[in-house]
């Protein structure tokens, strides 16, 4: 269990790691254009939030809390993702093509986290998306054979892997604040969220695993695995120990 401290430390100086070599021309083919636009494009755009209601419900649980480094390592961790947005947009204006403006699986997901501001469905739903970006950005890398995009999306799975992290540590602390009996309810309520946003990511993009060897089954498997490792992590009585 890191502190919020810990994590603007981290974030600092990843944001200071260049991984990308930008002075290589793309090298993608039409035949991958076509496989893989519909996907970069979504996911262009859900990496490039403002997340000013994320910054709110942060702002809420840093007083509830007490913990004011909490609201920084939030903003630090939205930097993040705007790079990922930022160096997918890059990506589409190399290649002339369009960044877009809307797409029904983002602004569905905008809709769901406008219904609730509490810090816990917020993590709950990063912790998910995060996990199917783990798949979506390894099949990405390898539907295509293009050098500079293979580097944005090893720059990209680097990050996710401490995001993961970060938000679990979070949803650990926020799941041992509640009675026995609230733990109870989440347990399903949590496993619940996780395998429908997992259904509907593969029906977004369900073209890009393919493409990036992945099977419904393989990916779904992926998806119960990585719920499996998050679930224990969150509440194990170990990590309840150290928070
Ligand atoms: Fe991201
Ligand atoms: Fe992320």
């Amino acid at each position: 269990m890191h502190t919020s401290a810990y994590w603007i430390g981290h974030f600092k100086a990843n944001l200071l790691q260049k991984r990308i070599n930008w002075d290589q021309q793309p090298n993608i083919t039409q035949n991958e254009i076509t496989t893989i636009l519909h996907s970069l494009q979504a996911w262009q755009l859900g990496e490039t939030s403002e997340g000013r209601q994320l910054i709110a419900a942060a702002e809420k649980y840093a007083l509830k809390t007490g913990e004011p480094e909490f609201v920084e390592a939030t903003r630090l961790f939205i930097k993040e993702e705007q790079k990922h947005g930022n160096n997918l947009g890059t990506y589409l204006d190399r290649i002339s093509m369009p960044r877009i403006k809307k797409n029904w699986g983002d602004s569905l997901f905008r809709w769901v986290r406008h219904l609730n501001t509490s810090m816990e469905s917020w993590t709950l739903a990063v912790i998910v998306v995060e996990s199917t970006a783990q798949i979506f950005y390894q099949s990405l890398k390898d539907a295509t054979g293009c050098g500079l995009l293979k580097e944005i999306c090893t720059d990209i799975l680097i990050d996710e892997a401490y995001h993961i992290t970060y938000q679990t540590e979070h949803l650990a602390a926020i799941y041992y604040s509640k009675s026995a009996f609230s733990k109870n309810w989440r347990k399903p309520v949590y496993k619940c969220f996780f395998y429908c946003t997992s259904l509907l990511v593969w029906y977004a993009n369900s073209g890009l695993f393919k493409a990036g060897g992945n099977t419904f089954e393989g990916y779904m498997n992926k998806m119960y695995l990585k719920y499996n490792k998050t679930i224990k992590k969150i509440t194990s009585p170990l990590v309840m120990q150290l928070i």
